[in-house]
Parts: C-alpha cells; structure tokens; sequence
C-alpha cells in the first residue's frame, strides 16, 4: 500500500540526495533513511564490496527489497540509489507514492562531484565524464518517468533545496 506520507529523493549520483534527504527530514519531522546507507548496515559490507562480490545484479536485488520495505514505514524521507529507476519493479513501485522528488543538477555539477569518487563502482570502469553522460542520457527519462516533482540544484544550497521541495 502506499503511503502518503513519505518523500522520496530520485536522482542521479552527486546530486546530494542524502544531504538534502536529511536536511529535508529534520525540516518536516520525518525519519531520514537512504537505501545505499540500509544495504550497508545490514550487510555489514560497502557499496564497492557487494558490486566486487555479489555484482551489480545482486545489489540491484538488495537495493529493490530495501525500497519495498521503506515505502511500507510512515513518516519517512527516503533518498535512493541513483539506479534505483534501472529496474521495472522499482519504477511500478514508486509511480504509486504519492510524493517522488526527481532532484537535477547540470552535468558540469554532476561531473565535478563525482569524478575523483572511489565509493561508486560505476565510475570505475572508463572515462568517468563520458560515463556519467551515457547514465544520465538513459536514466533521466527513467526519473521523469517516476516522479511527481523536478527540482533543480543549480544554483542553491542544500538547505534552499529542501526548503523548496517543502
Ligand atoms: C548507483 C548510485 C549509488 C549507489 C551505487 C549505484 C547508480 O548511489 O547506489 O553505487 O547506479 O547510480 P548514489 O546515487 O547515492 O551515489
């Protein structure tokens, strides 16, 4: 069942999905959860650890298993993965909350935060710049598609970007 309570942050990698998640979850009184944060706990293992071992496929089964069980607590603000859209069953479940914020950065932004970072697996293999190009040309559709609300970064502080999606 969804909930109508809950916020939940889509976007891509270096967005500050988390930071603002926080920012965002003291503002309005919810709990802060963030689905890489919750397959860390659990595992006991990091983001690079379960890609090394399990694959992309295997986080991708964590991750999905983790968003069903948060979108199921009240009072929540749930920043994601930035795949989390790649899989069909998390676009069916998130197009049915209620609140879905799609966070945006220009790719300069994007690329300047993520291009030195050895935490996502994803930016290890070839040119990270080219890369981040080629995610957000397929995923941002996938985003679109999924929320209820865009709003952009540019230009503003965390603090600016939750008070906004407020
Ligand atoms: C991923 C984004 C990461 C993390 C994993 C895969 C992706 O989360 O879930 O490295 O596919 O874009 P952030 O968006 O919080 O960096």
């Amino acid at each position: 069942m969804p909930i109508a309570d809950n916020i939940i942050l889509v976007g891509p990698m270096g967005v500050g999905k988390s930071t603002i998640g926080r920012i965002l979850a003291s503002l309005s009184s919810r709990e802060f959860k963030d689905t890489d944060h919750v397959i860390e706990a659990r595992t006991g293992a990091n983001i690079p650890w379960i890609f090394d071992v399990e694959g992309e496929e295997g986080f991708r089964t964590r991750e999905s298993s983790v968003l069903k069980e948060l979108v199921e607590q009240p009072q929540l603000v749930i920043a994601t993965g930035g795949g989390i859209v790649t899989q069909s069953i998390n676009r069916s479940l998130l197009q049915q909350q209620n609140c879905v914020v799609y966070l945006t950065a220009s790719l300069e932004d994007l690329i300047k935060r993520t291009c030195r970072d050895k935490k996502r697996p994803l930016l290890q293999v070839g040119n990270p710049e080219q890369r981040i190009k080629e995610l957000m040309s397929t995923r941002d559709p996938l985003y679109r598609e999924v929320c209820s609300l865009v709003v952009s970064t540019e230009s503003k502080s965390p603090k600016q970007v939750a008070e906004k999606i407020i």
